[in-house]
């Protein structure tokens, strides 16, 4: 089945996912995919929800999401409160949305975190090794342009567990919409109405 299609109501649910996620597969290898930046979502202590774009660095057959942050950042708190987060992906092109539901913990050690580490994360150190920890108030912009390259970096991954997704593609009037529970290795699909 070719990456470039659409889903259309012709096709079988499952189909119609193979091309949804292999547009995430997709976003994996290039930083120019509309899929490689998503909005998550947070919820802070008093149940407001937070959103902020992310950068999407690998996705696993859980299915499970993984982002990179600073650890000090306000979203890991937040994620240490509150494990429930969404992401929220568009691609404008295809006019393909799609919306994940899921618990999110933080990797700060292991194997698998040295590894993106090893990969990716030193690519851009300067993301995690800032003096002044994320959302500090500073005089001026310049204040913040300090970062301890010696120290242990704060880079730690948010890995997202998906519990639900579904999806949207827009064509005219005739909208197609699906959703998949995940429960434990079951998944479950159906059409929804747009
Ligand atoms: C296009 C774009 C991509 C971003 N990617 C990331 C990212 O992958 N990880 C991250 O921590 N912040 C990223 N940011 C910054 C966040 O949106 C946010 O401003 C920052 O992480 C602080 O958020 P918080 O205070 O809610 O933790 C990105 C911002 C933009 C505009």
């Amino acid at each position: 089945m070719s990456d470039t299609l659409f889903v259309t109501p012709e096709m079988s649910l499952t189909e119609a996912w193979t091309i949804v996620m292999n547009q995430v597969k997709e976003a994996l290898a290039g930083s120019g995919h509309p899929f490689r930046y998503a909005t998550l979502a947070t919820v802070d202590k008093k149940k407001s929800p937070l959103q902020r774009m992310v950068v999407l660095r690998d996705f696993s057959n859980g299915p499970e999401f993984t982002i990179y942050t600073d650890s000090r950042s306000n979203k890991v708190q937040q994620i240490n409160e509150n494990e429930s987060v969404s992401l929220l992906f568009y691609h404008n092109p295809k006019r393909l949305q799609l919306r994940v539901t899921g618990c999110a913990t933080i990797v700060n050690s292991g194997e698998e975190y040295m590894q993106n580490w090893n990969s990716d994360g030193q690519k851009n150190p300067c993301s995690y090794t800032s003096v002044i920890p994320p959302g500090t108030k500073i005089r001026n912009p310049e204040e913040a342009y300090h970062w301890n390259m010696e120290s242990k970096p704060n880079f730690c991954l948010i890995k997202i567990k998906v519990t639900y997704m579904e999806f949207l593609q827009l064509d005219g009037v005739k909208h197609i919409r699906a959703e998949k529970i995940v429960r434990d290795d079951n998944e479950i699909t159906s059409w929804i109405a747009p």
